[in-house]
């Protein structure tokens, strides 16, 4: 039978960080082998929220030499922007038709980031970010997304767009699950509940050693302890999370030291800041290469998006045909 298929998508931002790694890139990167996968850059979503372009070709590139410092393989899975294909935009268009200005205006995801960002004033496009990534998802036919859980009202508006299609026309898409990641959230290094760079909270994957030891120097910590001595509550540290993902040996240890108030706060920062050098040691190695050979991350850019288009247009042809549109 063949491999089921997986659209996962980013926005370029530039450089990615540990969440974006933990919450998705791990994942993407397992279900490689197990997934007919495509790998997206959504570099028509950020116009919703920033109109200013001249730094999305940039921000890509910065984007695609973390996804193969990585370890993401684009010989397995196509790496594309998805300005680059330009069914992304008919099918967008397609879909729009598809689904109600309320049942946009219910989503919880955009809700938040009304509230968030502060707008009174929506545009158009914001309030269909939803369809345009349903058209990203199902222009691949994709079964799978996976995804952290603010996406998941997205993966739900293409189901029901997928099937308000196939009802109307005849069956063309599948109703793609989504996939969600175990580790969805990694806690900033303000304590905040998510590393984001809008937040400036965050630990880069690009991060050389001494940049990790200074951003957890000042990471914050439970604020009872003050002392050395004072007994602390891992569940409330920040620090301790990030031991549970990347000290799993040393994290039973660590967490009685800082029960009992025998393992201090600078003495389990030096210990995190070592595991966290060590995982991004080959990682920021790889990204050097990379940055030395530019043109070779360019060139991974074309192939991926002569490969993405070949079935981006084929999926345009069928959905031509049950539209009678052909
Ligand atoms: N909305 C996603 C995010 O902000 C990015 C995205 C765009 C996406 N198109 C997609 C994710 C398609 C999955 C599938 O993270």
């Amino acid at each position: 039978m063949a491999k089921k298929r997986i659209l996962s998508g980013m926005r370029p931002t530039g450089k990615l960080h540990l969440g974006h790694y933990v919450g998705a890139l791990e994942n993407w990167i397992k279900l490689q082998n197990e997934y007919n996968s495509f790998h997206l850059i959504a570099d028509y979503h950020v116009l919703t929220t920033d109109l200013n372009t001249d730094e999305i070709y940039h921000n890509s590139i910065e984007m695609v030499i973390d996804w193969l410092a990585s370890g993401l393989d684009p010989d397995k899975s196509p790496f594309f922007r998805q300005s680059q294909i330009k069914e992304h935009a008919e099918l967008n268009l397609l879909f729009s038709m598809l689904i109600t200005k309320a049942r946009l205006e219910r989503n919880p995801t955009l809700k938040e980031q009304i509230r968030d960002l502060n707008i009174d004033n929506i545009i158009f496009g914001h309030l269909g970010y939803p369809v345009l990534q349903s058209a990203d998802i199902l222009l691949y036919k994709g079964n799978a997304v996976p995804v952290g859980e603010d996406q998941v009202p997205h993966v739900e508006i293409t189901r029901e767009i997928a099937r308000k299609f196939n009802n109307q026309y005849g069956e063309v898409f599948p109703e793609p699950e989504p996939l969600l990641t175990k580790f969805a959230r990694l806690p900033g290094l303000d304590g905040d509940a998510k590393m984001s760079k809008s937040l400036n909270n965050t630990i880069l994957l690009s991060d050389k050693p001494d940049i990790v030891q200074q951003k957890l120097r000042k990471a914050v910590t439970d604020p009872l302890k003050v002392r050395k001595n004072d007994p602390g509550r891992p569940e409330v540290c920040l620090v301790f999370t990030y031991h549970n993902r990347f000290n799993p040996g040393e994290v039973k240890e660590i967490e009685a030291g800082c029960r009992s108030g025998e393992l201090g706060c600078v003495e389990c920062k030096t210990k995190c800041t070592k595991m966290i050098n060590e995982f991004l040691e080959p990682i920021i190695d790889r990204r050097m290469k990379l940055e030395n050979d530019l043109s070779k991350v360019k060139d991974i850019l074309v192939d991926g998006e002569k490969r993405a288009k070949d079935v981006a247009v084929s999926t345009m042809d069928d959905v031509h045909k049950a539209m009678k549109m052909g």
